[in-house]
């Protein structure tokens, strides 16, 4: 980055730039954590072939339309939203949804850096020579006392809201840029070598079976709300990172194009992630539906079985601590952004993101020991069981990612003018924009509308 726009906004400094801080983004813990553990959980390749219709026609439109926003306004989330509808003849109120999306930034943050902590733990494990020496009991016994030691858990994700919280008060994009554009293909190289040495020693026929070969009968509607969820998350659309990140987007880069070098770069390395991780589960008989401890059980025993996998389990979970790292930026920078807006410095905004989203926090790290059975929603039928943890995720996926996306296809499809947003994406009424208009119209708040009532009756 970046030269100071005439309205004062910065802008990244090219569109390379902005599809690299994107990818960041996009590509992160959803892709490598949660996409493996949440197909495992919900039957596997059912729930993969709805993720990839929901990536398709409903985030991937709403990910362009998160951008436009964000570069129109060219402000943050609340702001972007506000002064838009104003200038429609609508109410400033659109700001509100914006005003939510900042805590829900927060929201993530409190989980994923719980996560994000897991891999810098793993790093210093197997740097430390210890994949090696696991097998399946040994790998479940090293994540089982990380769950339990409070201590590790708090320095660990203290850390890495720390480092956040540096690199989101310094506005160093260049850096950020930098680190992005080496990591993010690093780590799909490491990716893509453990999963021809997963498909090699692993049970591969059965994980390409469980992963590619859907079984409908298993489709239901939460399934389809859980996949659809995880399609918004793993794209980080809904809470206005991505407008943010649009604001930066200079003027005369392609919305669409940039969008689809996004959209084509997190699938990939999410659906490496599966083939590297279920080969492993099955060979072992790990159970794939093991929840969130899938990744960090199962890819320890693939180091562990491989020629230097200390060195190369300690780079890749390097990697995807940045990986995790560059998301997490965009989850403070929105509430960074309007709080300066206000005349706060980046400074005092960005301690005032990590301090709430590190209180909140601490209920994901209680959720694995002293709270692991406190289910607060537990009145509720579908809901006992269900712990801190568990209700966060389930409700970023389930509640307000969906909700973020109605707002945003609203806006685009309902709000501004079809003449203001063939302007701000740079192209013609022709087919691709008019399919990409009528999926924000009709078919995202059809099918979120849909999967909301079908769940609650
Ligand atoms: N997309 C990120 C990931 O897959 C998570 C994220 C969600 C980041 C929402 C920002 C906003 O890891």
């Amino acid at each position: 980055m970046a030269h100071a726009a005439s309205s004062g906004t910065p802008k990244f400094s090219s569109r390379l730039a902005f599809v690299m801080a994107a990818v960041g983004s996009a590509v992160g813990l959803g892709n490598v954590w949660k996409f493996p553990y949440t197909a495992g959980e919900n039957g596997g390749a059912a729930f993969v072939a709805v993720y990839l219709l929901g990536l398709l026609f409903v985030a991937a439109p709403i990910f362009i339309a998160e951008v436009l926003i964000g570069r129109r306004g060219a402000a943050s989330p609340p702001q972007a939203l506000g002064s838009q509808a104003v200038e429609h003849g609508r109410t400033n109120a659109w700001r509100i949804p914006g005003l939510f999306g900042l805590v829900g930034g927060l929201l993530v943050m409190s989980f994923y850096s719980v996560i994000a902590g897991w891999t810098l733990d793993y790093m210093l494990t197997a740097a430390r020579g210890m994949f090696s020496t696991f097998d399946a009991a040994g790998a479940e016994a090293h994540f089982d006392g990380l769950k339990a030691s409070l201590p590790r858990l708090l320095l660990w994700q203290g850390l890495f809201m720390l480092a956040t919280l540096g690199i989101v008060a310094m506005g160093v994009r260049a850096g950020i840029e930098r680190a992005v554009s080496i990591m993010t293909p690093a780590l799909g190289i490491l990716l893509l070598l453990l999963v021809v040495y997963a498909l090699i020693i692993g049970d591969a026929d059965r994980a390409i079976r469980y992963l590619f070969a859907p079984d409908f009968s298993k489709l239901n509607a939460d399934m389809a709300l859980a996949a659809v969820g995880q399609a918004f998350f793993t794209l980080s659309v809904g809470i206005g990172g991505v407008m943010m990140y649009g604001a930066y987007l200079p003027k005369d880069a392609s919305i669409f194009r940039a969008s689809g070098m996004v959209v084509a770069a997190d699938t990939a390395v999410a659906l490496l992630a599966g083939l590297a991780v279920f080969p492993i589960v099955f060979a072992h008989g790990l159970d794939p539906e093991g929840g969130p401890g899938l990744v960090f059980v199962s890819l320890p025993l693939a180091f562990s079985a491989m020629p230097g996998g200390d060195i190369l389990g300690a780079l890749f979970f390097f990697f995807l601590l940045i990986a995790a790292l560059t998301s997490a930026i965009a989850l403070y920078e929105p509430t960074t952004a309007w709080l300066s807006e206000r005349g706060v410095s980046r400074i005092k905004g960005t301690l005032i993101a990590a301090g709430g989203s590190w209180l909140l926090g601490l209920l994901s790290v209680f959720s694995f020991n002293i709270w692991q059975d406190v289910d607060p929603l537990g009145f509720i039928p579908s809901l006992q069981g269900v712990n801190f943890f568990g209700l966060i995720t389930n409700g970023i996926d389930k509640l307000v990612l969906p909700l973020g996306a109605l707002v945003i296809s609203g806006f685009v499809g309902r709000v501004l003018t079809r003449k203001a947003v063939l302007e701000e994406l740079n192209m013609r009424d022709g087919p691709l924009f008019r399919i990409w208009l009528f999926s924000l119209r009709w078919i995202t708040p059809g099918v979120v509308a849909i999967l909301f009532l079908v769940n609650i009756f």
